[in-house]
Order: C-alpha cells, then structure tokens, then sequence
C-alpha cells in the first residue's frame, strides 16, 4: 500500500481529520489501511471560474452526446476522478425535475415546498446517480465483477449499470425485506442475485469479506465513486435554480451515503463560488431504525446502532450505517438537523405527496412528515426556502399502497395504520345506471 504524493489532481483521502492519509485513485480501498476510516475522492487544484461553468454545464443540456445528456456527466468537471471519459457506460441518468407541491407544503406546514424527484431515473431511484460513476470505475480497475447488499434499489440499479457495461452482477438481499417491485428489477437485468436470511447490516459485513477474498468490485455507498456520482443531484437542483442554494434540503437517512454526497457537493460548490451559502441539511429516519437521530439527539458522543431495525420503508431499514461519520460532518458543517418519523406519519405523507400527483416510495415520503415535525417545533421557518429529495419511484412498492388505500397496511409490531387518506376501489356490477347512481 503506498501513500501517494499529494500531486496527482484526484486522489483517495482519508476522512479522518486526524489521519488525512492519501492513495491513489486507481487502488481498490473502501476504507483507510491506516486507521480504518472512509475514504473520499480528494481533488488538487480543482477551483475554477464559476461563471464559466456554470455556463457550461448549461450549454450541454443542448448536446446530443451521451456523455453531456447525463445529468451526471454533464458536471464531470466537479467529480474529476476520471483520466478520460471512454467507458463511461451511462443510461442517461439524472437531470430530474424540480416539482412544486403546494399541496404538500400546506401539509408540512410551509409557505410553498419543491421535491427534487429522483425516481425519475433510468431505474428509478437516485441510486443511478452515483452507479454510473462506480461502474465507471470498476471499468477503468479491469474488474470483471461486481457486488452489493441492499435493500432493493441500489441491487435494481447495479444490476442495470453492470448489464449495460457487460460486468457481472452479484447481489445480496435481506430475504423478505425488499419489496418485489425492486427484486423483479434485479432478476431481470440479469443479476446472480442470493437472498441471504440476515438484516441489511450483518450481510454488508459479509459481503464485504467475500469482495475482497474473490476480488470483487463492492459498490455499496461506502465506495467513494458512488458518493461522486450522488454529488450531482445537489449540482441539478441548483443549476435549475440558476445556483440560488435553497434554506434547507431534506432527505431521508438509511446508510448515510447520500447525506455524505450532498453535504460534500454544496461544500465544493461554495469553495468554487458557484453558491454562496450552504443550504442546511435535515435527515429524516423512520422511527424503528434511527440510530443516527438517537446518536444526534443525545450530543453525538458514542454511535449506537439499532441490533433489529424495523420500519416498512424497507429501503431505510438499516441499523448500522455506516456513512455516520461523513453524515455528521455534514450535517454540522451546514448547522443542520436530524428527525424521526412514525409509521403512520410516513404512511400518511406519502400519501399527501401522491395526492399532488408526484408519488414516491415510503422512504422518499419520510422527508414531507419529518418537514410537518421541523416546522411544527419552529426549526424549520414557514416561509423558508425548502427542497425535499423523493428517493425512489412510486411504482417501486405499490403492495404498501394497496394495503394503505384499502386500510390493511400494518406496521412492523402488527399495530394497524390508519388509512386517514385512504381511497377504495370501488367493486360494481357491470351495469350502466348502477355505476350512474354511484357517480
Ligand atoms: N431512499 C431510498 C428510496 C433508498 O433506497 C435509500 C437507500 C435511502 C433513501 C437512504 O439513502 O442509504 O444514502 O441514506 N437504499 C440503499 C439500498 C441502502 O440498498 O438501496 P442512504
């Protein structure tokens, strides 16, 4: 292992301050051989003319090159890790659109309120964002193959970046806490895929030790690529508010990785002048899996994780996240907040934003309950600039839907949700005036 010179434009660093070991870019580290910490991409001399990029990042939504119709590659320039751009395999991730919702706003107590929808992507979570970038990366390493754990969208996405890139794809489930909608991507884009009897984070630990005794590329959130590629949805938001940072932007919070990527990419943008200020950043867990709101509530001295985290947001299930360091720097750095949500909460704000035509996934509608919470205790003003982050498609668990709209949805411990927004199929006989009377 060496420790390289801190003169190559893009190097591997260490994240902890103490350490701040460097590697070169090209080895196969997840985490610092020094002191065990995470890893980020760390760029030299990487400040430029802030008018003249946001110019061009502008221009290229103009090109019909499939590089520049990325909305990741698109601001390659802001995630240089690459020496060229070859074979970058992309399904022309991102630029997702900023929606309005004034209905939601209402709900969560805000003046007015966007949702930055990321399941508009190719797979349909943000997870496409940063896999183009890993599998960037696997290319350029000359691995064959590729590996994860998840709770459903980081599979569905790696299993289409690796096909499209003729990579194979293995994946590692918690079997019988993903939802089919996820699970149907992954077999179908071809992945060897192994449903294991454990939680998200007893299988990471395994499949971490099986990724480096069979050489196989690990493109959990911990790789540093995939957080690269995250950046970008921060980079869009603002290059569609013509780079006016917002007051707050809200996420949801499983393993942290996004946290990390979006706190990493509003402070490169302010070191570039490309923003001014720093947005403050607010994660939202779900109550039975929030190990980083207990560790934030209670000074952020020791990380506990949560031994059987539970919630039907399936997709935030997870006790031990191991992004927290990175999500507590940024959630510091911006003056930030961290929330937690109910299941009924969840349930019912999903709903709100389905109601505005929009939709998402649970976990995407933690963010609108933990905003109703922040504004209602004053944290979050009334009349602040809000963006809220959907995380994942609407299609991608309507099993909780139905049961939701039909007052069936019931929570981990088998207490009964309330379907306060609830809307019933109607049964009818196929009959002309009984169907009149009923409208
Ligand atoms: N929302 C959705 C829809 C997710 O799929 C995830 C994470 C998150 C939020 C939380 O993001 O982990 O960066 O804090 N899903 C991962 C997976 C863990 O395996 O698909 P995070």
């Amino acid at each position: 292992m060496t420790t390289a010179q801190k003169t190559a434009t893009a190097e591997l660093a260490c994240f902890n301050p103490s350490c701040r070991a460097h590697y070169e870019i090209t080895e196969i580290l997840y985490n610092c051989p020094k002191c065990g910490s995470l890893l980020e991409a760390d760029y030299a001399d990487s400040r430029h003319d802030p008018s003249t990029f946001r110019r061009l990042f502008r221009d290229r939504r103009m090109s019909n090159a499939p590089l520049d119709q990325s909305g990741v590659w698109r601001f390659r320039e802001l995630l240089p890790f690459l020496e060229n751009y070859d074979r970058v395999v992309t399904l022309r991730e991102g630029n997702t659109p900023l929606l309005d919702a004034p209905a939601a706003a209402a709900y969560g107590g805000l003046d007015r309120l966007a949702f930055k929808h990321q399941g508009f992507n190719p797979t349909g979570s943000f997870k496409d964002n940063g896999m183009t970038c890993g599998v960037a990366q696997a290319l350029r390493l000359g691995m064959r193959r590729v590996a994860c754990v998840s709770t459903g969208n980081t599979s569905a996405s790696m299993a289409a970046y690796a096909a499209a890139a003729g990579l194979e794809a293995l994946i590692f489930l918690p079997h019988g806490n993903i939802s089919f909608g996820k699970l149907a991507q992954a077999l179908e884009y071809g992945a060897k895929t192994f449903q294991v009897e454990a939680n998200f984070d007893q299988i990471l630990a395994l499949v971490r030790g099986l990724a480096e005794r069979l050489g196989i590329y690990l493109l959990n959130s911990v790789n540093p690529f995939r957080i690269e590629g995250q950046k970008t949805i921060m980079f869009e938001m603002l290059d569609r508010r013509d780079w006016r940072a917002p007051d707050w932007v809200v996420l949801p919070g499983g393993n942290l990785g996004n946290v990390s990527a979006f706190g990493k990419a509003l402070r490169e943008a302010r070191q570039n002048g490309l923003i001014d200020r720093l947005p403050r950043l607010a994660v939202i867990q779900a109550e039975g899996s929030a190990p980083f709101y207990e560790f934030w509530k209670s000074g952020a001295r020791e990380f506990h994780p949560v031994e059987k985290p539970e919630t039907l947001a399936t997709a935030i299930r997870i006790g031990d996240p191991v992004s927290w360091p990175k999500a507590l720097h940024e959630i510091r750095a911006s003056d930030g907040a961290v929330e937690k949500v109910s299941e009924q909460q969840i349930a019912d704000a999903k709903a709100i934003i389905g109601r505005c035509g929009i939709g998402c996934e649970p976990a995407s509608a933690a963010t609108l309950a933990g905003i109703r919470k922040l504004a209602a205790s004053g944290v979050i003003d009334r009349r602040a600039d809000v963006i809220a982050v959907l995380t994942g498609n609407l299609l991608k668990d309507p099993d909780y839907i139905f049961k939701y709209h039909t007052g069936k949805l019931e929570a981990p411990d088998g207490a009964k949700l309330q379907s306060t927004f609830g809307n019933q199929p109607v049964v009818v006989p196929n009959d002309a005036d009984r169907i009149a009377q009923l409208l």
